[in-house]
């Protein structure tokens, strides 16, 4: 099979590259940020070049496409919230529309737990409908325009996709920006870890391994036109993590702060999400908990210091 994956050079996008690869099948990158020093073929394309992206798909036919090119930064997108949709919702529309026209036989794409925000209830499956009135922030804004674009392809021009909503995320290459990475990064400093508010908010980290397994379940032909809600295996507060991260580190301090670029998040303190689906359709669940992934993480830190 040939797999194509977009944003392939980010964080997540490589290790979807990457199992896709160890499954035996060929993968082709395109990521503005690709360059030949990459671990797979691509191209450095953005995904909003219509006539590229149509010409590549005529070109190369991929079987499988995994599109996980975007704007990934909330607080990025909440300061460039135009350019978010450029990358986020443009991108999507015309990788879809090139999947379309070249016989794509489905796309994977990247969704996230923030559509919860426009939900009116705590208890959450994949038949939840969206709220009109919305989420509340430009990226669930751009993360529901990415679902309704792949049902309009499906309805209209009977591609088949599937949506992964998945919970945050973490693991090897991560991105500053993300918490567990600023724990782990101002832990081995010497400290403070900055907590932004109470650090009650709770949240099902997802590791990256675990992450790139569902994108290469989610090819199979169960999951034409699904959507899949997925969460890491334990549900922990920001708090708890910053003492876990702490822990690690022989007890470094932890501080609270107020961050006004954090405004209109996802709020999931209260809210349930079934996993269900995943695991009755895919066979899908987490593997690896955070003590683990905090341990291995930690372990790759130290390697890549003494490597110098
Ligand atoms: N990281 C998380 O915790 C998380 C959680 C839920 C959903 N997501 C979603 O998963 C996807 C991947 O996230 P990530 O954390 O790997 O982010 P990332 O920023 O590491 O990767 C995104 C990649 O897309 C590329 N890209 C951006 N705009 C592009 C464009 N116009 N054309 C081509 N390439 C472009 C970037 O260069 C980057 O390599 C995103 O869609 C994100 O919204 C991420």
């Amino acid at each position: 099979m040939r797999c194509l994956v977009t944003g392939g050079s980010g964080f997540i996008g490589r290790h979807v590259a990457r199992r896709f690869h160890e499954g035996g099948h060929e993968v082709l990158v395109l990521d503005t940020r690709w360059t030949p020093g990459d671990p797979f073929p691509g191209e450095a394309t953005s995904v909003t070049d219509e006539r590229r992206l149509r010409e590549l798909f005529a070109g190369w036919r991929p079987d499988v496409v995994a599109h996980l090119a975007g704007m990934a930064d909330a607080r990025a997108v909440l300061a460039e919230p135009v350019a978010a949709m450029d990358a986020n919702v443009t991108g999507t529309a015309a990788v879809l529309a090139a999947a379309a026209a070249s016989g794509v036989s489905r796309v994977v794409i990247a969704g996230s737990c923030w559509v919860y925000n426009a939900m009116p209830v705590n208890a959450v499956d994949e038949d939840e409908p969206f709220l009109p009135s919305g989420a509340g922030h430009f990226y669930t804004t751009t993360m529901i325009a990415k679902e309704l674009l792949a049902r309009d392809f499906a309805r209209l021009h009977g591609l088949e996709s599937t949506v992964l909503r998945y919970s945050p995320v973490y693991g090897p290459g991560m991105w500053p920006g993300l918490v567990v990475s600023a724990f782990l990064r101002a832990a081995a400093a010497g400290g403070p870890l900055t907590v932004f508010g109470d650090g009650e908010e709770r949240r099902a980290f997802l590791h990256v391994h675990d992450l790139a397994e569902a994108f290469y379940r989610a090819t199979a032909p169960v999951a034409a036109g699904q959507v899949y809600n997925l969460e890491g295996p334990e549900i922990i507060t920001t708090g708890e993590l910053a003492h876990k991260v702490s822990e690690l580190f022989g007890g470094v301090p932890v501080e609270h702060r107020e961050e006004p670029t954090r405004r209109g998040e996802l709020v999931y303190s209260q809210r349930f999400v079934s996993t269900y689906k995943v695991r009755r359709d895919l066979g899908w669940a987490p593997e690896i908990g955070i003590d683990e992934g905090l341990r291995t993480q930690l372990a790759a830190m130290r390697e890549e210091v003494a490597a110098g």
